[in-house]
């Protein structure tokens, strides 16, 4: 598969995709959104890939917005298909895949760029990032998930005061938030990440396929996250890799994982 905007590596299990467009700091067009989807849906079938981490090229940004110039003519109907478009085919995509989906934020994440990074199941920063939603600066609101994810993450009023400031935030205070897990020297993010990564590659995959399920059932509309919960727990005794663990911490071995 050939892109137009990301870079993509595979190694131990760990998938890295790149956002690279370093001279728009990584703005997110049509066709960065379009190859994002695409890359997520073969990554999430790749059995070559076990975690896939999230970041943007450059020293200076994640992703700095949604892509300003493309939609600075839109039609009140063409405003409402993009973030339609967006939110359908990446950004709830990404929530619900099944594997895990860690975002690597290494500068300004922005607009879109945080919408991204929060549409991942968990964030790790480095020091010099900055965040915040400043769409209202624009005439916008957030239109890829900001207005739902952000209160979810760092609760109702410190979202309100971010979106209606245009505000950004340091990578400090968004660990102070909860908007982010850790915060790193630069040059270590990726490094870090990957050590997070491998931690979660040891454990059973179809477990933490249910757990992310389980969790995101806590804020879709109309799912019960509790009877979820009791249906995917039993499901897993059904699974080769619940006997291989028990097995496993009877016989004092570790736990050698199949996926099935
Ligand atoms: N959309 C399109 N282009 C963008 C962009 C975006 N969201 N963010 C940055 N760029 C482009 C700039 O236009 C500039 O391009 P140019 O060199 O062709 O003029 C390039 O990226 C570098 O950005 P610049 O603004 O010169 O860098 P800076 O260091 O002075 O400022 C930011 C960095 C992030 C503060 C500033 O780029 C910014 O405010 N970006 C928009 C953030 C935003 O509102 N995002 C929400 C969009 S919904």
């Amino acid at each position: 598969m050939n892109y137009e905007n990301i870079l993509i590596s595979i190694e131990d299990k760990v998938a890295t995709i790149t956002i690279n467009r370093p001279e728009k700091l990584n703005a997110l067009n049509k066709a960065t959104i379009s190859d994002l989807s695409k890359a997520f849906k073969l990554l999430g079938k790749n059995d070559d890939v076990r975690v896939i981490i999230l970041t943007g090229s450059g020293e200076k940004a994640f992703v700095a917005g949604a892509d300003i110039s493309e939609f600075a003519n839109y039609t009140i109907a063409e405003g409402a298909e993009l973030a339609a478009e967006g939110q359908e085919s990446l950004f709830d995509y990404i929530e619900s895949l099944k594997k895990p989906v860690i975002a690597s934020v290494n500068g300004f994440a922005l607009g879109g760029g945080l919408e991204l990074a929060m549409a991942c199941h968990f964030r790790i920063a480095s020091v010099n990032a900055k965040m915040g939603l400043p769409e209202v600066s624009l005439g916008l609101i957030p239109g890829y998930g900001g207005t739902q994810r952000l209160p979810q993450l760092i609760g109702k009023g410190r979202a309100m005061e971010m979106i209606m400031t245009a505000s950004m935030i340091s990578a400090e205070e968004a660990l102070q938030y909860g908007l982010v897990n850790h915060v790193v020297p630069q040059t270590e993010l990726l490094s870090f990440t990957n050590v997070i990564a491998h931690k979660i590659i040891k454990n059973a995959p179809f477990a933490i396929n249910k757990a992310i399920k389980a969790i995101n059932a806590n804020f879709a509309d109309g799912k019960n996250g509790f009877e979820y919960e009791i249906k995917a727990f039993g499901k897993c005794f059904g699974t080769q890799d619940f006997k291989e663990g028990t097995s496993a911490f009877l016989e004092k071995r570790k736990a050698v994982f199949t996926g099935k």
